[in-house]
């Protein structure tokens, strides 16, 4: 792949007004995936109040506003490395009164500022736009958190698929196409691999969407569902199956689990 196409890959310039409105619809009404995300970390009984989170490659911080708000005792710090995100995140942000949430530039490969003051880092629909999953994990866990949960795109079982995808229908000023990563990771190779980074116990779901989503009118990227007889409904985007999963990792208790279903 051409450096430059590398690049735009992960720096995400030039959006349409779709792909803002992704972002900025979340504060009106969290996503299914949002509510669902924050309901089971919730279940887990992960969040200390009185610590630190970060979530990274927040976008607006359409994810992190959700998040705060439901656990005002943590201090959550939102970072991503797109300046326009970040500077309308806190637009809207400042309006809100969410006391305990703060969104800064940032980059997800280089937290070393954060060494050590982080408990718990989240990276919501991220992962899978990144070229692989293993350099983003070791810079979370190196961080020294004592838990990381992701949502994103993984395949129960051993096989992972690198997808990189062209949106001939995303067009945005000089732009002709959004061109992205759909990767999908073997979740049993990632626990494998956090496991190497210190983290002991797992917890992983698949996300259901419990809603149907139309299909986009122009056939470009965009989340549908299809309703399947036994009233599972699959998420579709373009050619890619969005198998979306949440998987939990954490440092250090005995027994060394991983349960999921
Ligand atoms: C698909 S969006 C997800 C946004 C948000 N987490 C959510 O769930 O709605 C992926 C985000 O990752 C950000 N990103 C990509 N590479 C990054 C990096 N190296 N450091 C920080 N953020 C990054 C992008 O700018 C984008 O906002």
């Amino acid at each position: 792949m051409a450096d430059e196409t590398r690049a735009e890959k992960q720096s995400w310039s030039q959006f349409t007004e779709k792909e803002l409105d992704y972002f900025r619809s979340q504060f009106l009404r969290p996503y299914r995936s949002t509510l669902a995300f924050t309901d089971w970390l919730a279940e887990l009984d992960c969040v200390r109040p009185g610590t630190e989170i970060l979530d990274l490659g927040c976008g607006m911080g359409e994810f992190s506003n959700h998040f705060a708000k439901t656990f005002p005792a943590v201090r959550v710090l939102g970072l991503d490395n797109n300046p326009q995100l970040v500077a309308e995140g806190n637009a809207i942000l400042a309006g809100t009164g969410v006391g305990n949430l703060s969104l800064a530039l940032g980059d997800l490969y280089g937290l070393e500022a954060h060494r050590g003051k982080v408990d718990g880092v989240i990276c919501t629909q991220t992962l899978s736009w990144l070229p692989e999953a293993e350099a983003p994990l070791a810079s979370f866990a190196d961080t020294g958190c004592r838990w990381i949960a992701v949502s994103s795109l993984f395949y129960a079982g051993p096989v992972s698929a690198k997808i990189e995808v062209t949106d001939h229908a995303s067009k945005a000023g000089s732009r002709e196409s959004r061109e992205s990563f759909y990767n999908i990771y073997s979740l049993p190779a990632t626990i494998g691999f956090l496991n190497t980074l210190g983290f002991t116990d797992f917890e992983h779901r698949p996300f259901d969407i419990d809603i149907d989503l139309p299909p986009p009118a122009d056939k470009g990227m965009g989340t549908y569902t299809v309703e399947l007889k036994s009233g599972k409904r699959l998420q579709i985007s373009g050619p890619v199956l969005m198998s979306w999963h949440f998987l939990f990792a954490e440092r250090g208790r005995a027994d060394g689990r991983v349960s999921g279903a």
